[in-house]
């Protein structure tokens, strides 16, 4: 993230197998890589200042969250797998200052039972889940709107 002054800081971290965007499941996930999803997100807003992460292992999430904490204006976050599964995540989100919105790609409470328990949400400002690469944006708009 650069030092550009004036410009809301926003970090949108990716968690596990979102890295497959584009081929994985795309008739859940969408056609678009994650590449494309992200520079969609540069191009929507030029007034903020993007940092981009993503990891399939979940301690690297715990780090960026605690690096980016305090001192990101907003974080938006996709745990993947690890929204229903990591004490570990929702405990750094609790740790933090910034402010975290949940976003999935798909509608996790329309589809199987073990989607429908985030373990995350109750420590993020609000969650946006079921627009694709929509929902990004809807929560880049959240942040801003603050
Ligand atoms: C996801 C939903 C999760 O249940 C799943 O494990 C993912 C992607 C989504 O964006 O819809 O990896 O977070």
């Amino acid at each position: 993230m650069s030092e550009e002054k004036n410009k809301k800081k926003i970090l949108v971290v990716n968690g596990p197998n979102l890295n497959l965007l584009g081929l994985r499941e795309p008739g859940i996930y969408g056609s678009a890589t994650l590449d494309e999803g992200m520079k969609a997100l540069e191009e929507r807003f030029p007034q903020v200042d993007f940092a981009f992460f993503q990891s399939n292992i979940e301690g690297e999430l715990v780090d960026v969250i605690q690096q980016y904490g305090f001192t990101a204006d907003g974080i938006v976050l996709n745990a993947g797998a690890y929204t229903h599964t990591s004490v570990a995540i929702h405990d750094a989100i609790k740790a933090i200052r910034t402010p975290v919105v949940e976003v999935h790609l798909s509608n996790i409470y329309s589809r199987e039972t073990f989607r429908h328990t985030s373990l995350i949400t109750s420590a993020c400002i609000g969650i946006i889940g079921g627009f694709g690469m929509d929902s990004y944006r809807l929560a880049v708009e959240a942040l801003l709107n603050r």
